[in-house]
């Protein structure tokens, strides 16, 4: 890779207000597949708090700039210099001032997938981060805030509908011509990534919502013409989410329209343009016979998590890109709170910490770790990360633990109210929890400042004479690219001591304070908490509902852990037990196939699980968590260096053949019990049932019987919907390879007509874990139904292998790696975004055992070598390497 490639990095430390400010923007956008047209008339003003006497620096992308008039006036060549990557006006009068820009673009060229582009024949826009600089030139950066005005024009019969962010004002036929336009306002000043519009031809499903002051709200969710019957979860999740902003931060919408428009090729999940959503279609559309439980509960989320952003992300944005997670990591935290309150709290919790575990964990602790709020950037959309995203969300859920439901409150009533209207900053948003709560929150600060996952070992002393207990707590953060040396961090651990009868003992500290809540507040790197009146030695249930991110370890005894897997009140650590016991037998057992002596007895965990598929008082969908063996990214993720993927693989199958064996007379009870009962339901209590359900036929498979596997192929031909459909198919894929292939072509020939099904089936197939899997994943690539130029196809096939098949991603004799390092090689030119992603797999090859260590970094080096990357594989590619 030549220097200069790498593109230079932008840093927080630098930031400078704008000099110049936008009051207005008139938007005219002519929309055509190959030369669309854009006027957009800017009203300017210098900024108080900007440089005295600046010019106008506008940003732009692949712009082709038609003319440019100043209050009226064409603008002389000596008075601008325009490129394609801007336009800078050298010596503007220093007042108000009006700028009329043409630009013309082709949205059919747009295979970035940022700016204006088409999607399916679809008009529709991406602005966040950096897209709108490719509509036309303009201080894209999130702290110039503008009133929009965008009058949309097209063919009639090319795009019927138009749409813009706000509120429709005027729509019309263009008189003599076979066009027709429409007009929209949005009187909330926005950033310009907030900027959207749509035209295509969509069929539309409505219905009003009427606001806590009674304002009626009329919604729309726009698809593709025939799908409209697969709209109505997402309608429904909609006016739930609507009336739940209300009810816990009392947030109520602000305009008189809001839609939602779902299209085929998206490079991320949904977008929060203010009015105008618009989503990746996978993340809207549901029926019983297409979407499985798990895609009803994701639409659910993002539905919701986008709405939510219309209070904190839009009407509070973000002073600059690196303020990402104040909108991101709080917007997740009120989604993961919205479907707590929607379905099982206790089993959202546990997924959302398994989604933490997976994701964040490992890109906190390879050459990828960044601070929530990083210091420096090279490419803004490397950084929509599990990190920003999912740690963010758990830094906004410990100031809830720390300051308590109704602090937490106060903190937010204040920052919503003070901050209307304002870009702001991570430092802002904690004064409001200081101020409205007296607190000093400079060390909590740190969880924003400071990259890695903190370290916490825990050991409990019981005095028996003193009836006293004590914990002793050590905390260490271990270094990260760019931070060597760690301050100490503050941890709200949340605990129980169980007494011998499972009832937790009250918490009455030596110093006479209670343990508010429970919660024990760590901020030293060592510290000891002593609790009287405990007669007996009690068990420490520690991190309770894991209310700190962070790698717990402590002395508990494997009979203490499965004590705590029946007893623990908390479901969160019942859930947690049986899981570091299946993780510590994995551990063991790994290393004994790696030594290549005797796998030891899952006894321990095999009377975990026992007990809790016994427990009939158990909500089934906490058994199905509870009963699921960790995954071997889990088990790698545990080991942490000379990772061997092939000796996970075979101690974690071995495991679950074990426990198919051991438990199969339960299983198979816990089967027959949860059979269908009426017409498929996706809410959450059917799920759960499915999910048991579904996890018992799994594990009795893993025994390999003939037996378990013809209880597969029976689920598969009675499924009525695809949760079981598709969950039986993956069985058989996995565990029955003779059933395997006319399984897979009976689905494929069932559901080929639809793109979102036919993901389902090429993901599925990508995770398979043989040898033949990277021809089959290579055969596919091949297919009808595969598209390289679509990231929802690239995602499932090739995302897919690298992210979740191990053992042949990482095949030891490198061929895994080409695979993927050649497909981010051919995708870069396109989607640059979609290839970092891809390439951002590789962010734990640094754990591996020699030999696929070095064939990671071998195709790490190729990729760095190929002339001409993106800046975005760039970044990427270079900090992996670091
Ligand atoms: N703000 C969107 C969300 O809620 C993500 C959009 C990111 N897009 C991008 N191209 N980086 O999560
Ligand atoms: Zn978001």
């Amino acid at each position: 890779m030549s220097r200069d490639a790498v593109p230079q990095p932008v840093r927080l430390g630098d930031y400078r207000p704008p000099d110049w400010l936008v009051d207005t923007v008139h938007l005219d956008v002519r929309l055509h597949p190959t030369a669309a047209r854009i006027v957009a008339r800017l009203a300017l003003r210098p900024n108080p708090e900007g440089r005295e006497g600046s010019p106008i620096v506008l940003d732009g992308d692949e712009l082709n700039l038609k003319s440019v008039t100043l209050d009226g006036a064409p603008l002389a060549g000596s008075a601008y210099v325009a490129t394609s990557t801007g336009l800078t006006l050298l010596a503007p009068p220093q007042r108000a001032l009006t700028l009329e820009i043409e630009t013309v673009v082709d949205p059919s060229a747009n295979t970035r997938l940022m700016g204006l582009y088409r999607s399916s024949g679809t008009y529709c826009t991406q602005c966040e981060a950096e897209g709108f600089r490719r509509i036309t030139y303009f201080p894209d950066r999130p702290d110039v805030l503008a009133v929009y005005t965008t009058r949309i024009e097209a063919e009639r019969d090319e795009a019927p509908v138009l749409l813009g962010n706000g509120n429709p004002v005027e729509a019309g036929a263009v008189e003599d011509t076979s066009r027709h336009y429409a007009v929209w306002h949005d009187p909330w000043p926005k950033p310009s990534y907030l900027f959207a519009l749509v035209g295509g031809k969509l069929d539309r499903i409505t219905e009003d919502f009427v606001t806590a002051t009674g304002k009626t709200v009329e919604l729309g969710i726009y698809v593709e013409p025939g799908k409209t019957a697969r709209a109505g979860y997402a309608m429904d999740a909609l006016k739930r989410a609507m009336r739940w902003d209300e009810e816990a931060f009392g947030c109520e919408y602000d305009l008189d329209v809001f839609n939602i428009v779902a299209v085929a090729d998206f490079n991320m999940g949904a977008m929060e343009n203010k009015g105008l959503n618009i989503f990746n279609d996978k993340y809207v559309l549901a029926s019983p016979e297409t979407a499985t439980d798990a895609d009803y509960a994701n639409i659910e989320a993002i539905i919701a998590h986008e709405y939510f952003h219309n209070w904190t992300g839009n009407r509070i944005t973000c002073r600059d890109w690196f303020q990402l997670c104040l909108k991101e990591g709080l917007t997740v935290f009120r989604d993961q709170e919205f479907s707590s309150d929607q379905r099982s709290r206790p089993v959202k919790r546990i997924a959302d910490v398994r989604l933490l575990k997976g994701h964040q964990f490992p890109e906190d602790s390879g050459p990828l770790a960044h601070p929530v709020r990083p210091s420096s950037y090279r490419e803004i959309n490397n950084f929509y990360t599990a990190t920003v995203y999912e740690k963010g969300a758990e830094v906004v859920r410990m100031l809830k633990t720390v300051l308590g439901d109704e602090g937490f409150r106060a903190g937010m009533d204040l920052y919503l109210d003070r901050h209307d209207g304002d870009a702001a900053t991570v430092e802002d948003f904690l004064a409001c929890f200081a101020d409205a709560n007296g607190i000093d929150l400079t060390q909590f600060a740190l969880w924003y400042a400071q990259s890695g996952t903190p370290r916490l070992a825990v050991s409990g002393h019981w005095d028996e004479a003193a009836r006293s207990y004590r914990l002793d707590v050590a905390q260490t953060l271990p270094p990260t690219p760019g931070q060597s040396e760690k301050l100490p961090m503050v941890i709200p651990l949340a605990i129980g001591l169980v007494g011998p009868d499972g009832r937790d003992l009250p918490l009455a500290l030596d110093d006479g304070s209670n343990a508010e809540r429970g919660v024990l507040l760590v901020t030293k790197p060592r510290q000891s908490f002593v609790f009287r009146d405990v007669p007996h030695r009690p068990v420490p249930s520690l991190n309770r509902g894991f209310s700190a991110p962070v790698k717990l370890s402590s002395d508990l005894s494997t009979a203490d852990l499965l004590f705590l897997a029946r007893h623990d009140s908390d479901p969160f650590n019942r859930f947690d037990a049986t899981q570091t016991l299946a993780l510590s037998h994995l551990l063991e057992a790994t290393s004994a196939v790696r030594a290549g002596g005797e796998q030891p007895a899952p006894d321990a965990l095999v009377e975990a699980l026992a007990a809790t598929l016994g427990d009939t008082s158990l909500d089934p969908a906490f058994v199905a968590q509870a009963l699921s063996i960790p995954s071997e990214a889990d088990v790698a993720r545990e080991i942490g260096e000379d990772v061997d993927p092939d000796a996970i693989h075979a101690a974690r199958t071995r495991l679950r053949h074990a426990v198919g064996e051991a438990l199969a007379p339960a299983l198979e009870a816990v089967y027959a019990r949860h059979a269908p009962t009426g017409n498929y339901s996706p809410d959450a209590a059917s799920a759960g049932r499915r999910a048991l359900r579904n996890t018992c036929l799994d594990l009795l498979a893993a025994g390999g019987t003939a037996k378990g596997i013809a209880r597969a192929q029976a689920h598969f031909g009675a499924a009525d919907n695809m949760t079981d459909r598709f969950f039986a198919l993956a069985v058989l894929a996995h565990a029955a390879p003779d059933a395997r292939e006319d399984a897979l072509a009976a689905f494929h020939r069932q559901f080929r007509a639809d793109p979102l099904v036919v993901d389902k089936w090429l993901a599925l197939q990508a995770q398979i874990a043989e040898p033949q899997t990277l021809e089959r994943v290579r055969d596919l690539t091949g297919h009808a139904d595969f598209d390289w130029s679509n990231p929802n196809r690239v995602r499932a096939l090739i995302g897919t292998f690298a992210g979740l098949n191990p053992t042949q991603f990482h095949r030891a004799d490198g061929a895994g790696h080409d695979l993927v390092a050649g497909a981010v090689m051919d995708i870069d030119g396109r989607n640059p975004q979609l290839a970092a992603r891809l390439l951002a797999a590789f962010k734990s090859w640094r754990s591996l055992e020699p030999v696929r260590r070095a064939s990671a970094e071998a195709a790490l080096r190729r990729v760095a070598g190929k002339p001409s990357l993106s800046p975005d594989v760039t970044d990427i590619v270079s900090r992996s390497l670091d």
